[in-house]
């Protein structure tokens, strides 16, 4: 049973991929500092799969704690790497928050990895870093463009910190997932995206809309060119995206990677526009969502999807659920954290 730290276990992402994990057979150790996740997370957790991960409260930016833990647990095989800050508005208002906790927390893994004899790193990493992207689908080989915000500027900071650490590391195998657009919640309604305050991301907005706690879903926009206007995104539904980070640190166990940094994108390969989302939630939820469109939002791309082929060939991972799968299980999420 190999040992695998997990940063940030006890969020969105990082919550759903720990029950992928253990299901898998993995012995999963969760860092989390609880400042964007509730430590019920871990009960959630353990009723699902029926074991509990081992669990440290931690704070990655306390150099000397990072420290501490590697000695701790010096059989950690590898670290998936979830923990950051990750609202785009706040980073412009709070560029050097940003930097300190997604740059340092990385550096500081990386260093205590590169310690160990041989070591595997995961990366979330954001389909941010193509802005909006010259030709679609993207592929991994699009150009990275100029970052639009902080936040987009750690994602592409971080590869690029990474992709250097490991020309002159060999005992060091990475890989970098861009994520397309994260939604839905485990089919138990046990986990799920807990926004803190007003939801940045669509279709929490959507859910809270429809439960009651905001008033109007306001689209920005629908005189974008897309077939109905509205900007179009690529909707992964989160079990599927937390399946791929297993499949991808086996491969770096399985020594399988064709260099030791590679990239991936996650995404399903299909755009759903915003208003395509919003008929979905009306479908499966049999709600009616009170949505008004407003006028463009400054700095939306307006259309982004991935394309999966990399992914789908080399990781042999594709995407299962539907866009109608993650919005019934966020619509069963949310009525269970509002019952
Ligand atoms: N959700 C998305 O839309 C999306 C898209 C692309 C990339 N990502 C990236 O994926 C990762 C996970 O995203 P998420 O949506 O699960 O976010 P999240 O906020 O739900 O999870 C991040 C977790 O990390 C913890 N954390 C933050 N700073 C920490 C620190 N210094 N020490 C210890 N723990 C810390 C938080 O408490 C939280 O539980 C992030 O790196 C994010 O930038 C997310």
């Amino acid at each position: 049973m190999d040992k695998i730290l997990v940063t940030g276990g006890l969020g969105f992402i990082g919550s759903h991929t720990v029950v992928e994990l253990q299901n898998e057979g993995y012995e999963v150790v969760i860092i989390d500092d609880l400042s964007n996740s509730s430590i019920k997370v871990l009960d959630g957790i353990t009723s699902i799969t029926g074991k509990k991960p081992i669990f440290e409260k931690l704070d990655l930016k306390e150099k000397s704690k990072v420290e501490d833990f590697f000695k701790k647990h010096s059989d950690i095989k590898g670290v998936i790497h979830f923990a950051a800050s990750k609202a785009v508005g706040e980073s412009v208002k709070e560029p050097l928050l940003y930097y300190e906790n997604n740059i340092s927390t990385l550096v500081y893994i990386l260093k205590e990895l590169k310690k160990l004899p041989e070591a595997s790193f995961i990366f979330s990493s954001s389909c941010t870093v193509y802005g909006q992207a010259d030709e679609l689908p993207i592929t991994e080989n699009a150009p990275i463009k100029q970052a639009e915000s902080p936040y987009g500027n750690t994602k592409q900071m971080g590869e690029e910190i990474i992709r250097d650490t490991c020309k002159v590391t060999q005992n060091l195998k990475a890989i970098a997932l861009r994520y397309f657009n994260p939604v839905g919640a485990h089919e138990s309604a046990k986990i799920g995206e807990l926004p803190i305050g007003v939801p940045q991301n669509l279709v929490p907005f959507i859910t809270q809309t429809a439960i009651g706690l905001r008033e109007q879903l306001s689209i920005f926009g629908d005189d974008y060119p897309t077939p109905d206007g509205t900007c179009i995104r690529d909707y992964i539904h989160v079990v599927d995206l937390a399946k791929a980070h297993v499949v991808a640190f086996k491969r770096l166990l399985e020594n399988n990677n064709k260099s030791n940094f590679e990239t991936f994108n996650l995404g399903t390969g299909k755009g759903s526009s915003v208003l395509e989302v919003v008929h979905s939630f009306e479908r499966v939820s049999g709600e009616k969502l009170n949505y008004e469109i407003v006028g463009r939002r400054e700095g939306d791309i307006i259309s982004a999807y991935a394309d999966t082929t990399k992914a789908n060939n080399e990781l042999g991972w594709k995407s299962q659920l539907s866009l109608d799968d993650a919005m019934r299980s966020a619509w069963k999420w949310e009525q269970v954290v509002r019952g």
